[in-house]
């Protein structure tokens, strides 16, 4: 038996974004022994695309803003499906998170009396983002970052984790994964895991996702015995680039439309107004404005139409589109010049002007830019603690985009970097609780090592072979087309048939050369857990026979209140791995306890 290169912990935390750095620093803050493990470099997480800002109800802007306001647009914007324990707990907890962040020196817009200026965004009744500009990830990420490294932190960068572990037991014990650098194998023993990897967005063609979001965690808690929720639960952000093609998908912020930025059709018609009321659409006025006027008098002081919740934008954009309204490049028009000032928009949007002037061409102060839907972030996940962040699993916590149950089946823009701050935190202590009681040394199972290395290198084993670029690209074809923003039974059919093909066909990939740096082999050991995630976003889009939130079905176009009660399950009963069976079952949403249900009657 090989010996491998190994490291012993309380506390492993596999994900450098937001929550996993948030984890960290409590685990480590709370004197456990801790490994924060990442697959890229420490500071390029994933979490510096959510630019916008981090949904708290502070009340800095609207003084009546409030936890219970937060909580319940959240619920609504996640149509009921969401954890009421994880939502409420989110709502109550962002505003403490993010002072918690400005004491630990990140910097915010101020208010003209010096508080955290808060701005617009879909779906919530006041402007609540906390905001720098349209960098918010990225100050978040400096912040914590240097937190984590004046705590001093063990971090192991460009490390890819393949595999949780556990002891004879069956509890998590630990992980496997390869050094990006060398190719050698590590392993880590821990009294508890934490998994913060993120996102998914890399099985569909046209993502805001980094190359990380490979739903890695997602996976790897499946194969070890988790359950996941909801994952047909899939969001499509309205505005993504859609030209030039090279940077397709690429995130352009909702804070355009929180700041006054208007969607165009080729007829230059503000078309969102046309999804909302009838009653509405027979009483606009013939001016913009005095529409704009209308709507927030008749929609409870709610936004103007442009700031629907995601879901009801980008299904309106795909509408136009077909429709054949669209702009040249296959999106509508994103209009702030004709709003705002040059000045404003250079000032607020910084790195939008500076994308589109580098990368399209287009000067924002004075065009309009193309945009279309893109495939953004999971709502699912695996199912977890509201209070701890533990997972199904004894050893296994889950937190950030990776955990299921918070956003429901749509999320409310800025409510991830703030559910990051919030679960990571939680996560963190969960973990650390867990750790403290947990007697003696882990000592993960030495065949489960054995078993994940020969599955690793067997690539390199194989003459020739399946491309695995072929097969990612097959697979993004086959999410983007048949599993997209509006899914059918017979195409999800015809999706679950193609994904079983390419798992089929995963079993036989072949790479050359060596382990060092090696871009076909890290793609390769990519593909089992986004195969398994298409499989699983694909049957629960399969078995959920309504429309919800980001979850679109033509055949069944409204919501149905019977599925409106039950999450849908996914685990893998008989042994973890890509291509092993997946059960799915309905099981039911826990009750809302009566002061918090009563938050949606009428009079509040
Ligand atoms: O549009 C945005 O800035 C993205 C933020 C988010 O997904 O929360």
């Amino acid at each position: 038996m090989a010996d491998y290169e190994s490291h012993d912990y309380d506390v492993i935390v596999i994900g450098a974004g937001g929550a996993g750095l948030r984890a960290a620093i409590e685990a480590k803050g709370r004197g456990l022994r801790t490994a924060l493990i990442c697959k890229s470099l420490l500071g390029k997480a994933h979490t510096v695309m959510a630019e916008g800002g981090i949904a708290a109800a502070m009340g800095n802007v609207h003084p009546e803003d409030n936890w219970q306001v937060h909580f319940r647009d959240t619920m609504r914007g996640g149509k009921m499906l969401n954890n009421w324990r994880m939502a409420q707990l989110h709502a109550q907890e962002a505003p403490d998170r993010v002072q918690e962040l400005e004491a630990w020196g990140a910097l915010f817009d101020r208010t003209d009396d010096g508080r955290i200026l808060q701005r617009d965004f879909g779906g919530h009744r006041y402007a609540r983002l906390a905001h720098v500009g349209d960098r918010t990830g990225l100050e978040m990420i400096r912040t914590l970052q240097q937190r984590a490294v004046a705590l001093d932190i063990d971090v192991f960068m460009e490390c890819k984790i393949l595999r949780l572990l556990s002891d004879a037991d069956g509890v998590v014990s630990g992980a496997m994964g390869y050094w990006r650098a060398s190719g050698e194998i590590v392993v880590f023993s821990a009294k508890a895991v934490v998994i913060a990897t993120g996102g998914v967005g890399k099985s569909w063609k046209y993502t805001s996702n980094s190359w990380e979001c490979t739903g890695d965690g997602h996976a790897m808690a499946l194969w070890a015995g988790a359950d996941l929720i909801d994952m047909e639960c899939v969001q499509f952000h309205p505005t993504g680039m859609v030209w030039p093609l090279s940077v397709r998908g690429l995130l352009v912020t909702e804070g355009v439309r929180g700041d006054g930025g208007v969607l165009r059709n080729s007829e230059q018609r503000r078309f969102m107004f046309d999804y909302v009321a009838e009653m509405f659409r027979a009483e606009t006025a013939d001016s913009e404005d005095e529409a704009d006027r209308w709507y927030k008098d008749h929609s409870a002081g709610r936004r103007p139409p442009e700031l629907l919740p995601r879901d009801e934008v980008a299904r309106a954009i795909n509408t136009e589109v077909k429709a054949d309204r669209g702009s040249p490049h296959g999106g509508v028009f994103l209009d702030i010049a004709s709003r705002r000032s040059a000045e404003y928009i250079r000032r607020r949007l910084p790195s939008m002007y500076h994308q589109f002037m580098e990368l399209a061409g287009v000067d924002i102060t004075a065009e309009a830019m193309e945009v279309g839907p893109t495939c953004h972030y999971m709502m699912g996940g695996v199912r977890v603690d509201a209070d701890t962040a533990a997972a199904t699993v004894p050893g296994l916590f889950v937190c950030g985009e990776a955990a299921g149950g918070m956003h429901g089946s749509n999320r409310l823009g800025g409510n991830s970097l703030s559910d990051l701050l919030v679960f990571g935190h939680r996560a963190g202590g969960g973990a650390s609780d867990y750790a403290e009681g947990r007697g003696g040394t882990p000592v993960p199972n030495r065949a489960e090592i054995e078993h994940s290395v020969a599955e690793a290198m067997a690539p390199f084993e194989r003459d020739e072979g399946e491309n695995p670029y072929e097969l990612h690209q097959q697979l993004q074809d086959t999410m983007q087309t048949l599993v997209g923003i509006i899914r059918t039974g017979d195409e999800l059919e015809q999706a679950l048939e193609r994904v079983e093909e390419l798992t089929f066909r995963s079993s036989r990939v072949a790479v050359a050369g060596g382990r060092a740096y090696n871009p076909a082999w890290n793609l390769a050991t990519d593909l089992p857990a986004m195969l398994t995630v298409s499989k699983c976003v694909t049957l629960g889009a399969r078995d959920r026979k309504e429309s919800r939130g980001g979850h679109t079905r033509e055949d069944y176009p409204s919501a149905d209140p019977e599925f409106g009660k039950v999450n849908l399950v996914q685990r893998q009963p008989s042994g973890g791995g890509v291509g092993e069976e997946v059960k799915i079952g309905s099981e039911p949403i826990p009750e809302m306890p009566p002061e918090l249900a009563t938050l949606f009657e009428e009079n509040h």
